[in-house]
């Protein structure tokens, strides 16, 4: 991946701008700034190594050279009808959980989400979206979504750091994958499901890939013991809905953790 031809790639893309870095703290944190100094919409940060990337609930996601694919992106609240002018961190994750499977079907792969922000294949952890705002007082100024996918290998996370297990699309493929067409392909699938984030289509798009569908789950919220349950699917908020007793319990998104009952 180098800028020349990064730019070549994306150019057919209606990006507001492009940084990007060989070496960088955090895409998010850089996307962050240049959201706060007046970023345009679709601007996309890139990094081919990340040194203090992050996760969710302040986990760390850092990236070896030249393995992962670790981007973000600004997105302005436009059109800006009042209901677009609200941070659902849960639905923008959910935004680039369908881009990112819809890029990786045709590569012939399986993507299933893992709820409410990793997508597996196989079972495994692939990528991960950290979804981040910035606000003036009230108003939403920018959402950023950042992605982490694990491309290349070498890209798995150590493994006295997984709390899941991890994969990469090269060992799932058998064969490298060209991180450039990759993100192009993710890019393109977000912008199209950003025009129909709301009435339904991201949801139902969301909760077709859902990982662990009607299967028995544990969720952990904070500290408390976990909710035993099945995935029944999404609400329209994107949060989860699990049957518990044969009645629905809404989980909102936050500071969770799901896995499958053994
Ligand atoms: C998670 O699994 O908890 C989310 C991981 C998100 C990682 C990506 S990599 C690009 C962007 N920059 C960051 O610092 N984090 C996100």
């Amino acid at each position: 991946m180098n800028p020349a031809s990064l730019h070549k790639l994306l150019a057919g893309l209606p990006l507001g701008g492009l940084r990007y870095f060989d070496s960088l703290g955090s895409t998010n944190d850089e996307a962050l700034a240049w959201a706060a100094d007046g970023a345009r919409d679709l601007s996309l940060v890139i990094a081919d190594e990340q040194t203090s990337g992050r996760g969710r609930a302040g986990r760390k996601w850092s990236a070896p050279p030249a393995t992962a694919l670790t981007f973000s992106l600004i997105l302005r609240p436009v059109p800006a009808p009042p209901e677009e002018a609200e941070f659902n961190p849960s639905l923008f994750t959910g935004l680039g959980a369908a881009a990112l499977a819809d890029a990786l079907k045709p590569r012939g792969l399986e993507p299933r989400i893992k709820w409410p922000n990793d997508v597996l294949l196989d079972g495994k952890k692939v990528a991960g979206i950290l979804a981040e705002a910035v606000w003036t007082g009230d108003a939403l100024d920018a959402a950023v979504i950042g992605i982490g996918v694990n491309a290349r290998a070498g890209s798995n996370p150590p493994d006295e750091t997984l709390r899941f297990p991890a994969t990469n699309l090269e060992a799932e493929l058998g064969r490298p994958v060209e991180r450039g067409e990759l993100l192009r392909d993710i890019l393109s699938a977000l912008i199209g499901w950003r025009a129909k984030m709301r009435g339904g289509e991201l949801i139902k798009a969301w909760e077709e890939n859902l990982a662990f569908r009607g299967q028995e789950v544990r969720v952990w919220q904070g500290s408390e013991q976990p909710l035993a349950g099945r995935v029944a699917g999404l609400a329209s908020d994107g949060s989860l809905l699990l049957l518990v007793n044969d009645k629905i319990v809404t989980v909102q998104f936050g500071e969770t953790r799901l896995r499958p009952a053994l």
